[in-house]
């Protein structure tokens, strides 16, 4: 799969791993830990001069602590986690057989995500869980309402995607989860998106990762744009969403326990709610 943001995930599912996330040693596997190490190496070398800059694992940790949460106090019965890649969260939280979790992803990397569960029999009992359904499908096109039986609050989750999507794409993919989520009540999208004015110049963390990751993916980097976290806001609302609202780590309620809030991160959250 080289060439594709499956790379990205890779890191990703590493770091889970790594800071003992549950389940998420299921995805461990020996190319993702090459990914790591190297992606690892690179962005320490980027940063000799910056020992004090944003720390990205502790952030990546943040936000995943933060989705977990929601997950924890949502009282609707459908997660719909979009691009999930080889996150454990649907793993985890699929437990629960009253909850009813959709991951979405490419083919190729479900191929692999469907691979590696099945190394195990923790990993084979997992997968065939009925309440846990993996969809492959592009989320530039998929048909999101087929989803989510009618009527049903869904909390959608969008951990570690808008980055990578351009104003234009992020703004088209805003419209069809407010469309789904319509007259739902208690449906919420959630997703974490640093806006490029708040990341810190030259040597951030996030840039250092957007060029390490541009060159293991072929050229998919970033998506920087000018946009504040007002214009944001502002543009969920045009997309159709009620209250879209930033949420730092630091404002997160205790009972969350986000960890490292006491060091640098660069990290948001931003919440919305479905339309009546
Ligand atoms: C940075 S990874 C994030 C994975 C996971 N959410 C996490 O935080 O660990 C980005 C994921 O987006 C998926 N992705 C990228 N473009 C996509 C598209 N057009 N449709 C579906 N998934 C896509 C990739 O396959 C990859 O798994």
């Amino acid at each position: 799969m080289k060439g594709s943001l499956f790379t990205t995930a890779m890191y990703t599912g590493q770091v889970w791993v790594r800071a003992g996330v549950p389940c998420a040693a299921l995805f461990d596997c020996s190319e993702a830990r090459m990914v790591h190490g190297a992606s690892s190496f690179l962005m320490a070398a980027g940063q000799l001069f910056r020992s004090d800059g944003p720390q990205l694992e502790l952030a990546l940790l943040q936000r995943h602590r933060m989705l977990d949460a929601l997950v924890e106090e949502f009282e609707g019965k459908y997660v719909l986690e979009l691009a999930a890649g080889l996150s454990p969260r649907g793993s985890r939280f699929s437990s629960n057989e009253a909850l009813h979790y959709v991951e979405v992803d490419l083919a190729p990397v479900l191929s692999v995500k469907r691979a590696l569960m099945a190394r195990t029999v923790e990993g084979q009992e997992v997968a065939l869980r009925e309440n846990l359904q993996f969809v492959a499908g592009d989320l530039r096109s998929i048909d999101l309402a087929g989803l989510i039986p009618a009527g049903e609050p869904v909390l959608v989750i969008g951990e570690g995607l808008f980055m990578y999507l351009t104003a234009a794409e992020q703004r088209s993919l805003w419209q069809r989860i407010a469309a789904l989520v319509a007259g739902r009540a208690g449906s919420r999208l959630a997703f974490d998106l640093v806006p490029g004015c708040e990341q810190a110049p030259g040597g951030a963390t996030g840039h250092l990762l957007g060029k390490v990751m541009g060159a293991f993916t072929g050229g998919k980097g970033f998506a920087l744009d000018e946009r504040t976290r007002e214009v944001l806001c502002n543009e969920l609302q045009q997309c159709g969403f009620v209250s879209p609202r930033p949420l730092a780590p630091g404002d997160a309620p205790k009972s969350w326990r986000v960890p490292h809030l006491e060091l640098p991160t660069e990290q948001l959250l931003f919440l919305a709610e479905a339309s009546a």
